[in-house]
């Protein structure tokens, strides 16, 4: 204890994944996963897995309108998949759990990027794995940049006023990366007791003094973030998974569920130092009553010290974007789900005690099949517990929750949201899946790993 507390006393900078620019490239990307060495504290190392390194993954940028190849190697030892969470692209080349890539091989798909710009990512999808490997590092982030975004003059300068975070919670023995395993690691999913973002322990962030953009994403296992700064500064939410929102919304605090991501806009010009910080675990009562993090205060996420000289923060243009409006009376079709636990079996640590409609994941069996096109309200409940539900392939957005009209936070495009009331979405289905299904899931990954997930052929 008395070594940890020393340890996490010391700052240290920011990381800052690397950026690899599609067009830099000749629209021709390399990933490699891999198994490798971090230091999360000086001194300590400990084994993970990473895409081109040895945690995390490059930030990868590409534009709208471009075809972009990823070659993705394998060199972990075992199977992975990589999969492109919030890319609107056509099944077979969406890296879901069917698409294995085995050790020693390379997995070469042509993405078309023809979607708004965003703040997407990427991660493993291997059936099973999922929760580990995402644990011990492989994810990263994806941008999509296009003309109308550049047009707006929000800052892009990456890594200096536009930065990424990916947010993650790990759990560190003598400084060593643990992987918690049992009963309540699968009934909680993996959360740690030491927050790291782009892979750094207790990091502070040099910021210049204007509006600075942060792109956030929630890449922890289970744990929910509730975000604000600690002198109580407002900020103007700018973006939701889909993209930009179409207009700003000023906030205090945002919550954060894992797989969901944010982009906002702070304004540093002031020069006054400010802490991004979180509370406690946002879910239900159970959960915070049992949860290692239970009752914590305040938590740093990123200590910001703004540097140089004041410039005038650049306008935020009062409208973002303008979405192409879907209503709720162009649905042919209402779908129910309910993510649902079965407590008996999850006594007796068997796999398969999660499920969706009391039905767990089985990759032999197509669960809906839906028409190319169609549009869909689907309502989605839980019968426990607080789980963000992702759906491949769509962007969605939120009709209703509880019955009642959605809060300003389940604004915009979404492909992930918290579910703890029923929420109905309204969904499109532009993106064709026949020879390989796209998934829809519970994001805390141990829920997915143990059966809380289900596919859906598009045609
Ligand atoms: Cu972020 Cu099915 O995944
Ligand atoms: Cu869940």
């Amino acid at each position: 204890f008395a070594w940890r507390q020393a340890m996490a006393n010391e700052p240290s900078e920011l990381k800052i994944p690397e950026l690899i620019d599609a067009r830099d490239h000749g629209q021709s990307i390399s990933l490699k996963a891999q198994p490798g060495k971090t230091s999360f504290y000086p001194g300590r190392e400990s084994e993970t897995l990473g895409y081109n390194g040895s945690y995390l993954g490059p930030t990868l940028r590409v534009h709208r309108g471009d075809d972009v190849e990823v070659a993705v190697s394998n060199t972990l030892g075992e199977d992975t998949t990589v999969h492109w969470h919030g890319l609107l692209i056509p099944g077979e080349l969406d890296g879901g759990p069917h698409q294995t890539i085995a050790n020693g091989a390379t997995w070469r798909p042509v993405l078309p990027i023809r979607q708004p710009a965003a703040t997407l990512w990427y991660h493993s999808h291997a059936h099973g794995r999922t929760a580990e490997q995402v644990y011990a590092g492989l994810a990263g982030l994806m941008i999509v940049t296009d003309d109308e975004e550049k047009a707006l003059g929000l800052p892009s300068e990456y890594g200096i006023d536009d930065i990424p975070l990916v947010l993650q919670d790990r759990q560190f023995e003598e400084g060593i990366l643990a992987i918690p395993q049992g009963m309540m690691t699968m009934m909680h999913g993996r959360q740690g007791d030491t927050l790291v973002v782009n892979g750094t322990v207790n990091p502070f962030a040099r910021v210049p003094r204007r509006r600075v953009r942060l792109r956030l994403l929630n890449g922890a296992n289970a744990r929910f973030f509730n975000l604000s700064f600690s002198d109580g500064r407002a900020f103007h939410w700018v973006a939701s998974e889909g993209g930009l929102l179409e207009s700003p919304v000023e906030l205090r605090s945002l919550h954060l569920a894992p797989g969901e991501r944010a982009e906002i806009l702070v304004d540093f010009s002031d020069g006054r130092p400010a802490t991004l910080e979180t509370g406690q675990n946002a879910s239900t009562a159970m959960m915070r009553m049992m949860s290692r993090t239970a009752g914590a205060e305040k938590e740093a996420v990123v200590r910001f010290a703004p540097q140089g000289a004041e410039a005038s923060p650049v306008q935020i243009p009062d409208q973002l974007s303008s979405h192409a409006h879907l209503e709720a009376s162009q649905a042919i079709r209402r779908r129910h789900f309910e993510m649902t636990m079965d407590m008996r079996q999850m006594m007796s640590g068997r796999s398969g005690s999660f499920g969706i409609n009391g039905r767990s994941f089985d990759r032999g069996r197509i669960d809906q099949r839906i028409g190319l096109g169609d549009v869909e309200i689907w309502e989605v409940s839980s019968a426990m517990m607080v789980h963000p539900f992702h759906i491949h392939g769509v962007h969605f957005t939120v009709l209703s929750r509880n019955g009642s009209l959605p809060d300003v936070r389940d604004r915009g495009l979404r492909d992930t949201i918290v579910v703890q009331e029923p929420v109905e979405l309204l969904v499109k289905f532009t993106q064709p899946a026949e020879t390989l299904p796209f998934m829809y899931h519970c994001h805390i990954l141990e829920h997915e790993d143990n059966g809380m997930m289900g596919q859906f052929s598009v045609s």
